[in-house]
């Protein structure tokens, strides 16, 4: 297996939330307790374990190697979107009470990441890497997921 497939398959779960999202956009307004569920995911699943994976692993290892230009460039590119998905995840809980405004940015925002990342950048960056580099990325890509639980609780307990 690649290690961009564990990515690939996160992102079908980002997608579902998305399409939610936007069936919840065209239905009354979206309960609170809805909007911070969505909060959530964003900040734990979306940001800190599928772009946790991204940044601190795959794109960590692709910065070791001689990118041609434009890989280096979308990979600029696609660490100004996480920053930016985090900043508009900030505006939906800031808008908690009134979020659609927010939500609608969210989910422009999203869907052509992904794709840039499934159709386009992964592919093109796994010819960076022989088989040994990609299955250590994988074992790294497990063990960052193994602790990923735990990491998130001992934070929530240290802010008791
Ligand atoms: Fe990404
Ligand atoms: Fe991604």
């Amino acid at each position: 297996m690649q290690p961009i497939a564990p990515l690939m398959i996160e992102h079908r779960l980002i997608d579902k939330v998305i399409a939610k999202i936007e069936a919840r956009l065209s239905g009354p307004s979206i309960p609170v307790e809805v909007v911070l569920s969505v909060v959530d995911f964003f900040r734990t699943y979306a940001d800190a374990c599928h772009h946790g994976k991204e940044e601190d692993i795959l794109f960590k290892a692709l910065e070791t190697k001689a990118l041609k230009s434009e890989d280096k460039k979308l990979m600029h590119e696609l660490l100004d979107e996480h920053k930016n998905g985090r900043a508009v995840v900030k505006k939906v809980l800031d808008s908690v009470a009134t979020p659609a405004a927010a939500l609608k940015e969210l989910i422009g925002l999203y869907p052509q990441h992904i794709k840039k990342e499934d159709k386009v950048f992964f592919i093109a960056s796994m010819n960076y890497f022989d088989a040994g580099e990609q299955a250590k990325m994988l074992t790294e890509m497990n063990e960052f997921d193994r602790n990923f639980i735990h990491d998130v609780y001992k934070q929530k307990v240290e802010r008791l």
